[in-house]
């Protein structure tokens, strides 16, 4: 729910009385990664201690002239260095006799799995850039990858940067419209697509999702296509080609290719307040840099380390935290590519307990299905191993935070709540577990040599115990570059609210003891399952429909996804409202955004709430959906119009 992070929260008010806190095991806080004193180093001189870090966890071609250039709002990071991020995330750990070690456990849906050494790794990154550059790929052209989580994922990624070839992976979960729009505004010249994957027992085709798109996608030459279901699918000769037949067949040698420390390395597509998608530029070595630190850093991460991140690698909790910076650390990581409910509600428990996980980071959507099945589930396995647990994605509510910690932690493992956004990269706010005490609900600090503040409307900060705004109130490496294409949107959308100080778009709270407490978007930027969908690209999927004259839509909090789209629709003269129409709207969304992005509700309405100038007012919407008492009505030109849609609020569930 949009909140008004200036009044009271009650649930985190109820909970501020509580006052439960867990402090770090001293035994655990003795053999921490990171300890308190990089606070204070980095406050000392906080480019002097990035400028330390790029040097110790980055091996370079060309070492770095400059630190930081700040030309408000563009950053620049290490420029006069040369690197290569697929050299650091993979060659360099061969060479240094870590070619045996496992770099991931992939386990898939059905059953199958392999394990990839280092070594394999780097073979398999090698003939697939190799394939790349038979294909046409050379430094510095875009590539869009379209696949479900099999290893060729992050071996398509990892290839791209091997050629310094700047990436977009585009979440399977999204349709062929969505598909075509990141790659026609990327400007693709290959697609690396399969034939589909696993997804609660069923095959899940993309490659017809995949032709959809490439048919209004005039930049794509060719199409390299994994046979993840050896059904066969359908093939256009001299523009598609089988990955098996491509890359199998190419030299496992490949020299990475040396770009500049601000190079693109991958464009992400998030929501934002427009219909229109925002490319969000990450370049390469302070996004390396950002994404290593703090895998370090907030996972604790050590050489003897079992790491599963549970997320999408098509989001960017995958990019940074399945496969950048675990990756830089030569970590040991698990990549799971199907559903936590199949074959049933263990499954996780059951990997957990059969590869000895030792660190396990998901989100609270996933965290409350679970609590909703039981905690039968993961009590009937050795879950012993486990000692780091993470949260991202939205706002952690105490209750799932503590059956986490009970039922999953065991009661001894540290939770970090990790707060970031597709923009930052990498982690900006949360415990360091070695050093912060915990509170459950609570991201807690800003992680060290980043600056956050919570400020009012006016930008001014607010004093402890108030709510407000939060602001990053310096640059940092793994920062976003830009929007692809737009940099006056990227200063309007970021910078312009409170000048100087980057606006993340969140509500926050800091208590007395300077704690940070995120409140949820404060923007028409819904939070689904952890993942933000805007609301008006919910809306224009509507009205893009034959049937639709207009279309309003807002988030309702939902017990599992932590929001859940409501949508209100007018339909156009001569077309009735029904089930069957409501049904096929949903579908539409759907079949236009993504599975994702389908409504939960859907209520046909003659009319809605709107000021005399004729915006809808939102506000009441969302309270309408809540079934809460309405806020201020002196604004709304009809007042007859809400009650007519309360009337009708019970038949829009799904
Ligand atoms: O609202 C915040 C929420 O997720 C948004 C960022 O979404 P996205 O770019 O898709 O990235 C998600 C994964 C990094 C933020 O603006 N969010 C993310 N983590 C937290 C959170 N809200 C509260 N607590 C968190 N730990």
């Amino acid at each position: 729910m949009q909140p008004d992070p200036t009044s009271s929260q009650p649930e985190i008010e109820a909970l501020l009385v509580e006052q439960r806190t867990f402090p770090p095991d001293p035994g655990f806080a003795a053999r921490a990664n990171a300890t308190a004193d990089l606070h204070a180093e980095a406050e000392r001189d906080v480019e002097a201690f990035w400028a330390a870090q790029a040097r110790e966890r980055i091996s370079w071609f060309t070492p770095f002239e400059t630190t930081l250039e700040w030309d408000l709002p563009f950053a620049r990071w290490f420029d006069g260095g040369t690197l290569n991020v697929a050299y650091n995330c993979v060659d360099r750990h061969v060479e240094r006799g870590l070619g045996e070690k496992v770099a991931y456990h992939w386990i898939g849906e059905p059953g199958d799995r392999q394990t990839i050494t280092y070594r394999d790794l780097q073979a398999r990154v090698n003939r697939a850039a190799n394939a790349l550059r038979e294909l046409g790929v050379a430094k510095g052209d875009r590539v869009a990858i379209y696949l479900p989580m099999i290893p060729e994922l992050p071996v398509a990624m990892l290839a791209c940067a091997k050629l310094g070839a700047p990436f977009t992976v585009v979440f399977g979960g999204f349709s062929s419209e969505a598909l075509a729009d990141r790659i026609n505004d990327a400007g693709a010249k290959v697609l690396v697509t399969a034939d589909g994957g696993w997804r609660r027992g069923r095959k899940v085709g993309l490659k017809h999702h995949a032709d959809a798109a490439v048919a209004s996608t005039p930049t794509i030459e060719h199409v390299l296509v994994v046979s993840r279901l050896r059904d066969g699918c359908h093939m256009v000769e001299g523009r598609d080609h089988w990955w098996g037949e491509t890359v199998d067949r190419q030299s496992d040698r490949c020299d990475p290719v040396p770009v500049e420390s601000e190079h693109l390395l991958y464009l992400l597509y998030t929501s934002g307040t427009t219909a229109k998608p925002k490319g969000i530029v990450h370049t390469t070595a302070g996004y390396l840099l950002g994404t290593s630190f703090t895998h370090h850093a907030v996972f604790d991460v050590k050489p003897d380390d079992v790491y599963w991140c549970a997320a999408d690698i098509g989001w960017v909790t995958g990019h940074s935290y399945i496969v950048f910076g675990p990756l830089a650390n030569a970590t040991t990581g698990i990549i799971y590519e199907g559903a936590p409910d199949t074959p049933a509600w263990d499954r996780w428990w059951q990997i957990v307990e059969e590869y000895g996980v030792t660190i396990l980071y998901t989100a609270p959507t996933a965290i409350r299905s679970f609590m909703k099945q039981g905690e039968a589930w993961p009590r009937g396995h050795d879950l012993s191993s486990l000692r780091l647990l993470g949260s991202v994605g939205e706002p952690i509510n105490p209750e799932a935070w503590l059956w986490y910690h009970t039922h999953v932690g065991g009661g001894r493992a540290p939770i970090v709540d990790t707060w970031w956004q597709t923009e930052t990269g990498s982690i900006l706010i949360s415990p360091l577990p070695g050093v912060t005490t915990t509170k459950p609900g609570s991201a807690t600090f800003p992680l060290p040599g980043i600056g956050a503040d919570v400020v009012d409307a006016a930008g001014v900060p607010v004093p402890p115990g108030g709510g407000g705004y939060l602001v990053i109130t310096r640059p940092w490496p793994s920062m976003l570059r830009g929007i692809y294409g737009d940099p006056e949107r990227y200063r309007e959308t970021y910078w312009s609210r409170f000048p100087g100080r980057y606006f993340a778009g969140d509500g926050a709270k800091r208590d007395e003891e300077g704690y940070f407490w995120l409140l949820g978007r404060v923007d028409d930027v819904m939070n689904v399952a952890g993942h933000r969908l805007s609301t008006i690209e919910v809306e224009s999927a509507l009205v893009d429909h034959p049937s639709v004259a207009e279309a309003a839509v807002v988030g309702k909090s939902d017990e599992v996804t932590g929001q859940a789209i409501f949508a209100f629709v007018i339909l156009r003269a001569g077309h009735e409202p029904s089930d069957a129409l409501a049904l096929q709207l949903r579908e539409h969304v759907a079949y236009v955004i993504g599975p994702i992005a389908r409504p939960r509700y859907l209520l046909f309405t003659p009319d809605l709430p709107k000021t005399r100038s004729g915006k809808i007012m939102r506000r009441l919407l969302r309270d309408i959906a809540e079934g809460r008492p309405l806020g201020d009505t002196t604004t709304l030109a009809d007042a007859t119009v809400v009650d007519t849609i309360r009337e009708n609020t019970g038949s829009a569930e799904d």
